[in-house]
């Protein structure tokens, strides 16, 4: 039978409702140029069906709950941006694919169980550090996500159109479908493992150390067999369970999405499992931290170099006064240099005011730095290394480092440089196709499990 949890809001939980973010400031919202058009669309997207049941987001709390308890690992991966116009069942499936493999290298590796959570199914809004920027000496907008605009270089390709919100909607939809299909279909049973490893990385070092383990694995479950254990009654040997979350940024799109548990009377953003807010919309009487501190799925926030521990205490309090465990996970995003300065502090506030949160590490955002020929990049060693600190300082003041947030895809790009095929930034041209940041390619992505493994046995 299942148990709600507590509302998450104290009083100020009564004056919630779904729009009621509108009255304070909004940082990185589009200028819809056309109000009417946007009224249409929400009333559309808010008599649509939800992606997400609200009894699924509280399933997610509670694997969140034992995350934050020590008990569980969470792999948050995916994209930076997903596209509207690379969208294709292939690029869903290896892209699930490399998030199974890690998950196996963790829960093997680490004897842990992982918490799968995706950066898909309406991962499509950005936010940007500038409104605008100069291509061929004109000013025009910043690309913002397809939920927004799009992202050719002109500029009326950049004017926001709120039909975008539709689109995304659909997108998410259908890519949600064929996830719960191949999660709860057979592609993620266990006797599949070996099909997960895409060739291009099966003829790698690391797609080799896969396979020894999918060999491991394939043993050990004909020793259950042999033993008459029957494996075909076990659920957990055929179906994963995968949650979908993305960067509540749009307000409109998640406002237009929300809708009351029928079960428990409590608000779901039913857009996805889990919502997060980003380092730029994070403020704490700002209009997005209203908006998810009122709703009852699990939910993040990114913190960044400038967080204090005023600020992280002042934000947990405001997304969970309640302090209910698996409700709030905080990502730092620090940078390989930064973390050392600010990681144990934060930690320490935190558990001085007895907030449970699951403690994720982001060793993407705060590493990015700009190519010579100009793309956005990251070296695959400072990912490590902020990895690596974030393991070693959570030792240290005696805390469970819960999970990572990681951008990647299971596509052969070459975005972020290092790693085993030591990409170097004369290479960076040859195959760079994301919208946004710089992703792990499936090789990287591998590896980096592998690491992760490690540091978790350690
Ligand atoms: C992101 O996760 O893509 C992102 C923009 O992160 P942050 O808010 O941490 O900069
Ligand atoms: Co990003």
């Amino acid at each position: 039978m299942e148990v709600a949890p507590p509302n998450p809001g104290t009083d100020a939980a009564d004056l919630w409702t779904p729009e009621s973010w509108r009255t304070m400031a909004a940082a990185q919202q589009p200028t819809w140029p056309d109000a009417a058009a946007l009224k249409q669309v929400h009333a559309r997207l808010s008599g649509l069906p939800p992606l997400v049941f609200a009894g699924e987001a509280r399933h997610l709390t509670r694997s969140l709950a034992q995350a934050a308890d020590g008990r569980a690992f969470v792999l948050q991966a995916g994209d930076c941006a997903e596209s509207f116009s690379e969208f294709t069942a292939d690029g869903i499936r290896d892209k699930l694919k490399i998030i199974l493999q890690m998950a196996v290298v963790l829960t093997y590796g680490a004897g842990l169980p992982v918490v799968k959570v995706g950066r898909i199914a309406g991962q499509f809004a950005k936010p940007r550090s500038l409104p605008t920027e100069l291509v061929g000496g004109q000013v025009i907008d910043s690309f913002r996500g397809h939920m927004v605009n799009d992202d050719q270089p002109e500029r009326a390709a950049r004017i926001p159109d709120p039909t975008r919100l539709v689109t995304a909607y659909e997108q998410a939809v259908a890519t949600l479908n064929l996830l719960r299909a191949f999660t709860k279909g057979g592609f993620a049973d266990l006797s599949q493992i070996h099909a997960w490893n895409q060739e291009f990385v099966a003829s790698s070092t690391e797609g080799r150390r896969f396979e020894d383990i999918a060999e491991g694995i394939d043993s050990a479950l004909r020793f259950m067999d042999a033993c008459g254990i029957n494996l075909g009654s076990e659920d957990t040997l055929h179906q994963v369970d995968f949650w979908t979350s993305h960067e509540a940024l749009i307000l409109d799109y998640e406002e237009a999405l929300t809708r009351k548990d029928s079960l428990t009377g409590d608000w779901y953003d039913c857009s996805a499992h889990m919502l997060w807010v980003g380092e730029r919309t994070r403020q704490i009487d700002g209009a997005h931290c209203e908006f998810l501190s009122g709703i009852h799925n699990p939910v993040g926030t990114k913190i960044g170099p400038s967080a204090t521990a005023d600020d992280v205490v002042a934000l947990c309090e405001r997304l969970n006064p309640a302090r209910v465990s698996g409700r709030l996970t905080l990502i730092t995003r620090f940078g390989v240099d930064a973390i050392d300065d600010h990681l144990a502090g934060l930690i320490r506030a935190v558990g001085d005011e007895g907030h449970p949160v699951v403690w994720m590490c982001d060793p993407m955002h705060g590493n990015t730095f700009t190519a010579e020929g100009g793309q956005k990049t990251r070296r695959f060693d400072d990912i490590i290394g902020e990895l690596q600190s974030f393991f070693r300082i959570h030792r240290e003041v005696g805390t469970w480092p819960g999970g990572v947030h990681i951008e990647l895809t299971g596509d052969d790009v070459t975005e972020c440089l290092g790693g085993v095929e030591d990409i170097v930034e004369g290479q960076l041209g040859q195959r760079y196709t994301t919208t946004c940041d710089p992703r792990l390619n499936g090789r990287q992505a591998l590896d980096l499990a592998f690491r992760i493994a490690d540091l978790l046995r350690s």
